[in-house]
C-alpha cells in the first residue's frame, strides 16, 4: 500500500524536495502552500498530486484543509510539517511585534493546527509518522532572529510532546534541523544580515561558509531524503528525536 502524504508547504524550496521524493517512491500526495502559481507548476511536474491554497498562520483556512486533504488521499499516514517563514532580520529591541506574532503564528500555532487536526486521521494509520521541521536555530542562537529561533526551539519541544503522546498509537514525531540549505531563502537570509551588519554580503557568505565543516551548504534533496528514512520501514524504532542535517562546527 503506498503511503497518504501531507506536505505543508511544497510549492518550493525543502518542501518541493519532499513532495518529488515522496512522488517518486510511489506515494499519494498532498500539498499546501499559499502559492496558487507555484502548486500549479507543481502539479503539471508531479501528476497525480493533490494541492491546496491554505496559509497555515490562518487558523480557519487550515481547519478547511486538513479534512479536504484527508479526503481527498482517503486517509493519513504521513504529515509532514514543513511550513515556516523567517521574519524580519532585527535585534530584540527593534522587533516589530507584529512580525513576531506572524512568525510564531505561521511557525508554531501553523504546525499545532495542522498537526491536531492530523491525529485522528493517523491514529487510523498503521504506522503513523510525523515530521516537524525546526532548524539549526532550534539549537543554536541566531543573532537578529530571535521570533524564528524562539519558535524553531518550541517546536523540538512539539514534537518531543507529539511523540510521548502518540505512541501508544504507533505514531512516531520526529524533529528536524536543517542547517544552511542551499537555495534562494538562503541567499536572501544572507542578504538581510548583511543588511543588518552593515557587512557586505561576501563577507557575510564567508562567515557563513566558516562555520560548515564540509565547505559546501546543505543539499535539500538531503533533507528529503532523511524524511523518507525516518517516515519508512526503516525509521521504525526513532521516534521523539531532534535529527540534525547540517555540518555546523558546533558553536554557541
Ligand atoms: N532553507 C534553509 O536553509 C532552512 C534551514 C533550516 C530550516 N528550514 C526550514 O525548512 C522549511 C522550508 O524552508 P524553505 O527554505 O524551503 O522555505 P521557502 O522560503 O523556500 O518557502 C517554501 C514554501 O513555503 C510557502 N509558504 C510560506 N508561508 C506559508 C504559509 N503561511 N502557509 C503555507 N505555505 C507557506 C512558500 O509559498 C513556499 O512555496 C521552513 O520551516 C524553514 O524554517 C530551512
Amino acid at each position: 500500500m503506498s503511503q497518504k502524504v501531507l506536505v505543508t508547504a511544497g510549492a518550493l524550496g525543502i518542501g518541493r524536495e519532499i513532495v518529488r521524493a515522496f512522488v517518486a517512491a510511489g506515494a499519494q500526495v498532498a500539498v499546501c502552500d499559499i502559492d496558487e502559481s507555484g502548486l500549479e507548476t507543481l502539479r503539471s511536474e508531479c501528476p497525480g498530486v493533490v494541492t491546496l491554497v491554505c496559509d497555515v498562520g490562518q487558523r480557519d483556512a487550515v481547519e478547511r484543509m486538513v479534512p479536504a486533504a484527508v479526503a481527498a488521499l482517503g486517509g493519513l499516514d504521513v504529515l509532514v510539517n514543513n511550513a515556516g517563514i523567517g521574519g524580519p532580520t532585527a535585534a530584540v529591541e527593534q522587533f516589530p511585534p507584529a512580525d513576531w506574532d506572524r512568525v510564531l503564528q505561521v511557525n508554531l500555532t501553523g504546525t499545532f493546527d495542522v498537526t491536531r487536526l492530523a491525529i485522528p486521521h493517523l491514529k487510523q494509520s498503521a504506522a503513523g509518522s510525523i515530521i516537524v521541521m525546526s532548524s539549526a536555530a532550534g539549537r543554536f542562537g541566531y543573532p537578529n532572529r530571535s521570533a524564528y529561533s524562539a519558535s524553531k526551539w518550541a517546536l523540538v519541544g512539539f514534537a518531543k510532546t507529539l511523540a510521548i503522546e502518540l505512541g501508544q498509537f504507533g505514531i512516531r514525531a520526529n524533529a528536524l534541523l536543517p542547517g544552511a540549505v542551499d537555495g534562494e531563502r538562503l541567499h536572501r537570509v544572507y542578504a538581510g544580515r548583511a543588511q543588518a551588519s552593515g557587512q557586505a554580503l561576501e563577507a557575510v557568505l564567508a562567515d557563513a561558509m566558516a562555520s560548515q565543516s564540509l565547505k559546501r551548504f546543505v543539499d535539500p534533496a538531503d533533507i528529503a531524503a532523511m524524511v523518507l528514512f525516518l517516515t519508512s520501514e526503516a525509521g521504525k524504532s526513532i521516534s521523539g528525536q531532534m535529527l540534525c542535517i547540517d555540518n555546523d562546527i558546533q558553536k554557541a
